[in-house]
């Protein structure tokens, strides 16, 4: 989408470029360019294996690209040194797909682990940081309870304060809602917006749920067999008649898709 001059707080903040990766002989990303702007919220939707997680990984660089580019800014990062890149990685939050709280923590060091890793501040401020994180999150006053102790919903949240407890520029969401029924994947969604409302950060968000994408997306990519086939709203998403998107979008297969068309021409 064109941005006019003059809008600063829409410049890009991430951009990749000709991204390929294959493991092994299987093409998962076959040449894709993405470009994440300042405040923005981009959903990616695809089938399972289509390699939505593996885009997120090369955004913080938890994969590196065969060929192509990863821009942070200006910054190219994608061939920078561990040590160098290290700095960077406080500024990425990663909601991971498997909420991941480490089990031997309580939800206070879950929340309290990357700023203790990257900072050196105090206990006072830490305990302080939780708090607020929680807070955002609606779970403030659950410090001392263990991860076996928390609900789906609650894991996702504390997994969720935790990815924002360094105030990061950009939060990363892998499928947030899954697992969750729908007044549950619901909160998750109001949460997204409230952060973008809030801390204006920007957002990758992965889902398989259609109605979470259209609740939190100002943008709407597919990929399939290793391209985008789609960028977009999420009005306009609803109206588009490539078979391979309508059938994500009404949770039909694109088999059953063409033959409903092919039976309109008949008509
Ligand atoms: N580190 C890896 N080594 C080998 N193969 C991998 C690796 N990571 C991902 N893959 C393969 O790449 C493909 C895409 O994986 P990815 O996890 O990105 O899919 P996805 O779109 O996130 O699927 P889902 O919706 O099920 O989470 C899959 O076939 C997966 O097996
Ligand atoms: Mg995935």
């Amino acid at each position: 989408m064109p941005v006019p001059d003059g809008q600063s707080n829409h410049e890009p903040l991430i951009k990749l470029i000709d991204i390929h990766k294959r493991f092994g002989s299987l093409v998962v990303l076959d040449g894709i360019d993405l470009t994440l702007r300042t405040g923005e919220t981009t959903v990616i939707i695809g089938e399972s294996g289509s390699g939505k997680s593996v885009i997120l990984k090369h955004i913080v660089r938890l994969l590196r690209p065969d060929r192509g580019q990863v821009f942070y800014r200006d910054q190219r990062i994608d061939d920078l040194p561990e040590r160098v890149l290290a700095g960077l990685r406080p500024r990425f939050g990663f909601l991971f797909q498997l909420s991941a709280l480490f089990d031997s923590m309580n939800v206070e060091g879950n929340v309290a682990f990357p700023v203790i890793e990257h900072t050196r501040r105090r206990r006072a401020e830490i305990k302080e940081i939780v708090r607020s994180k929680l807070a955002m999150v609606g779970l403030d006053g659950l410090q001392s309870q263990w991860p076996a102790e928390l609900s789906g919903g609650q894991k996702k949240r504390v997994a969720l304060a935790r990815a924002i407890a360094l105030d990061p520029e950009l939060i990363l969401y892998d499928e947030p809602t899954t697992g969750l029924d729908p007044p549950r994947a619901d909160e998750i969604n109001e949460l997204i917006r409230k952060l973008q409302n809030e801390l204006q950060v920007t957002s990758v968000v992965v889902t398989h749920d259609m109605a979470s994408a259209r609740k939190v997306a100002d943008r709407i990519i597919m990929l399939y067999r290793g391209k985008f086939i789609y960028d977009g709203t999420p009005q306009s998403i609803m109206e588009t008649d490539d078979p391979r998107v309508r059938s994500f979008v009404d949770g039909r297969s694109s088999d059953e898709i063409l033959e409903s068309l092919q039976e309109k021409d008949t008509e």
